[in-house]
């Protein structure tokens, strides 16, 4: 049995006076695993991830990350687990459009002032070069396709070597063979570096690439037969 990387408690998360959007929802993440998260539109899929991601605090339960509880972090804390902790990738890539590509792939590792910039340059060089970009380090995100885009997002998300990743509907904006080079490029990460990998998704062959496949409904997370 692989250690937990992450653990989930009986998180539940309420918008207000709305109905709990998530109700006690469990789950272990291992050390290097993948899961899959479906379900319907407006079933929580982004709620829980931003919760798991430290955008967001949960109304119930505990979250804990290696060890730290990060259902009890303050604001700082939580902004520090968010840099050094995770990586994220969203549906649109969200690149700086007056960067490139390499410069978009550094900020995160700008961000954390870790004053190592020379380790973040070769980092960010040889993850461009593995996600097939190498050539196109110095382009304009605009001069980029929407598939490259989205894997220099990948790239950019994995700068700080982060054990967890986080994907919202990573392919969602994407043709059906885009898409799979996109979950190719995740697969591939995962086995080489460990990265864990938790993505939701609506595209079931993609979520089937995963270890595991979880579904959101009513508030509640199961196991997909
Ligand atoms: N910041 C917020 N304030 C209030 N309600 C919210 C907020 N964020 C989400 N909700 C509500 O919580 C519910 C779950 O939203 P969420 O975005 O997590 O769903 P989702 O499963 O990601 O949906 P989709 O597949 O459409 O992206 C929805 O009813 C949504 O309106
Ligand atoms: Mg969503």
């Amino acid at each position: 049995m692989t250690q937990a990387l992450y653990e989930l408690d009986r998180v539940s998360k309420r918008y207000g006076r709305e109905n709990p959007v998530l109700q006690e929802v469990s789950l272990s993440v291992s050390e290097g695993g993948t899961v899959a998260i479906v379900g319907p539109s407006g079933s929580g899929k982004s709620t829980l991830l931003n919760l798991m991601g430290g955008l967001d605090v949960p109304t119930g339960g505990t979250l804990s990350f290696a060890g730290l509880d990060v259902s009890s972090m303050d604001d700082r804390a939580r902004a520090g687990f968010r840099r050094d902790k995770v990586g994220f990738v969203f549906q649109r890539h969200h690149l700086l459009p007056q960067l490139t590509a390499l410069e978009n792939v550094l900020m995160p590792a700008l961000a954390r002032r870790a004053g190592r910039d020379a380790a973040a340059l070769d980092r960010g060089l040889q993850l461009l070069e593995r996600a097939g970009l190498g050539p196109r380090a110095g382009a304009m995100p605009g001069e980029l396709s929407g598939g490259e885009r989205q894997r220099v997002a990948v790239v950019r998300a994995l700068i700080n070597n982060p054990r967890l990743l986080l994907a919202d509907e990573p392919t969602g904006s994407l043709d059906a063979t885009t898409a799979a080079g996109i979950v190719d490029l995740l697969l591939e990460l995962n086995r080489r570096d460990g990265v864990a990998i938790v993505v939701v998704t609506h595209a079931n062959e993609l979520a089937r690439r995963m270890n595991r496949v979880l579904e959101l409904r009513n508030g509640r997370l199961s196991p997909v037969a």
